[in-house]
């Protein structure tokens, strides 16, 4: 076995161990005797310094000009091409999702990287008349101050990069504060971010447990702005604490993706987007497919194929090439993914296959659980409604086209969506009607591109979009100025009435 990664945490340029020295350890998923990394168990203390050099280094990188901010992150972007293959390897082992899905998680950081360099010649703004004569008004965009950056373990490269990359580009300064699940990841994507040589401070990681060092850095004073990515449950205490504090807060918590399938769907189409949303990442995706809702006239056929399919799929570590589903995160994942089956039976709902902890052979080594179907689910269910985040889909009946948008509705939630039809009717009802951030017409839930907005309506956000243009919304505050060269006092909404 190879010996442990030891991270640390990077403030102000520099890597530290926690001030009270404390450690936590990451394990392979697949292997869980396998530790990746050691990192620090930080406390309200390292937050203090990390909180401090941020706010330090914003004073001189907000009057950085936006396009010499802008190159720092491009060679980002070129050190993480460089990298891929090593971080993605990387992301394999401390993750789990197979290599060509890691891969797939470095490159929207190198995407994320190159789009919103991009931005840092734009950042447009808006110039308007004035009401007065020879008075001149416009809108700038203003950095908002020190983010901290509060990160999940399911894109441990991606995530950090859609919220650090435009926060950085706006004159910001950032904290991450990753999973603890995905540590080594979260050190080895600093590592690069300190080569492209942003000034001390500019960037901080600060590792720790969400309680301790999360709950320090949501509640800090100095701190102006979270951008949390996890679970409704910390995202409303997130959010509570935000608005206490009067901090800026960005919101994007769970989701129970559907796709619909009507009767006049290619079905095999259909059937390799329910396969890549429901089982990619072993399901632990905020935009997994979780419920699959079938037209009554294809759905004995449609469940006969995607049984087959399922059954085929085979389980193992990511950084084997034969895999197609890795393992589930950590043990309270899996038991949770496990707890969902009683309750699946329980609600009479009939597990069609899987519905297992997988422990043949090696899998018993690891955190692995069988690609699951359940039958018979009606939308009142608990697994028709509440996130599982894992190999799970549930399949549900419907009878007509508006029957199944309504159920697809049916839901706290609102991020991902899908509808698999060859009526251009139906696909254009589907996009006016679907509540959810993000619709597909003939494509899975998952794979969104981050120059598009990436969010979601009701519970599954608090109304900002990642990703695109929008990023900017959340990582900006709009000043609106007015010159005048009138030489006189013009008193508006006064001295242009008669
Ligand atoms: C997430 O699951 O939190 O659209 C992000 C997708 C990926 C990102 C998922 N590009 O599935």
């Amino acid at each position: 076995m190879e010996t442990p990664l030891s991270c640390r945490n990077y403030i102000d340029g520099q890597w530290l161990s926690a001030a009270a020295g404390n450690t936590l350890q990451s394990r392979n998923p697949a292997l869980v005797d396998e530790i990746v990394a050691t990192f620090p168990r930080s406390q309200a203390d390292d937050v203090d310094t990390a909180v401090a050099a941020a706010g330090k280094a914003y004073r001189s990188w907000r009057k950085v000009p936006a396009p010499a901010r802008a190159e720092y992150v491009f060679r980002v972007g070129e050190l993480l091409l460089q990298h891929k293959e090593e971080l993605a390897q990387l992301v394999s082992q401390e993750m789990g999702k197979p290599l060509t899905e890691a891969r797939g998680d470095v490159q929207e950081g190198i995407d994320c990287a190159f789009y919103s360099a991009g931005e840092g010649r734009r950042l447009f703004g808006q110039t308007t008349p004035s009401e007065m004569p020879n008075k001149f008004a416009m809108t700038v965009r203003m950095p908002i101050g020190v983010c901290a950056l509060i990160t999940p373990w399911n894109f441990p490269m991606a995530i950090p990069c859609w919220k650090a990359m435009p926060a950085l580009v706006c004159g910001n300064t950032v904290i991450l504060k990753p999973a603890e699940d995905t540590s080594a990841c979260a050190t080895k994507l600093i590592e690069i971010f300190a080569a492209a040589g942003f000034p001390p401070g500019v960037v901080n990681l600060v590792h720790g447990m969400g309680e301790e060092a999360g709950k320090a850095l949501v509640e800090h004073p100095d701190v102006d702005l979270v951008s949390f990515t996890g679970s409704s449950e910390t995202g409303a205490f997130v959010g509570a604490t935000c608005g206490r504090t009067h901090k800026r807060v960005c919101l994007e918590m769970g989701g129970k993706n559907a796709q619909v399938v009507m009767e006049d769907a290619d079905l095999e189409l259909a059937l390799d987007g329910a396969v890549w949303g429901a089982f990619g990442t072993t399901g632990q995706r905020c935009t997994a497919t979780s419920r699959l809702i079938l037209h009554r006239d294809i759905k004995e056929k449609f469940t006969a194929m995607l049984h087959e399919r399922t059954s085929k799929l085979r389980l193992g570590a990511g950084t084997d090439p034969d895999t197609d589903i890795g393992p589930i995160i950590n043990e309270k994942q899996l038991q949770r993914v496990n707890e969902y089956m009683n309750i699946a039976r329980e609600e009479g709902a009939k597990v069609l296959i899987g519905g297992e902890i997988a422990s043949e052979d090696s899998l018993k080594n690891g955190y692995f659980f069988q690609p699951t179907i359940l039958d018979d689910v009606t939308p009142q269910m608990r697994v028709a409604r509440e996130e599982i985040f894992g190999p799970v889909v549930v399949l549900i009946e419907v009878s007509s086209f508006e029957e199944a948008i309504a159920i697809l509705n049916d839901t706290n939630y609102g991020l991902s969506s899908s509808v698999y039809t060859r009526d251009i009717n139906r696909a254009f009802t589907a996009m006016r009607d679907i509540e959810a951030g993000i619709t597909y017409i003939n494509g899975p839930t998952i794979g969104a591109e981050v120059h598009l907005p990436f969010g979601g309506v009701k519970q599954t956000g608090n109304g900002h979009r990642e990703a695109g243009t929008t990023a900017l919304d959340v990582f900006t505050e709009w000043k609106s100025v007015y010159v005048d060269f009138s030489g006189n006092l013009q008193r508006a909404q006064i001295d242009n009435r008669s």
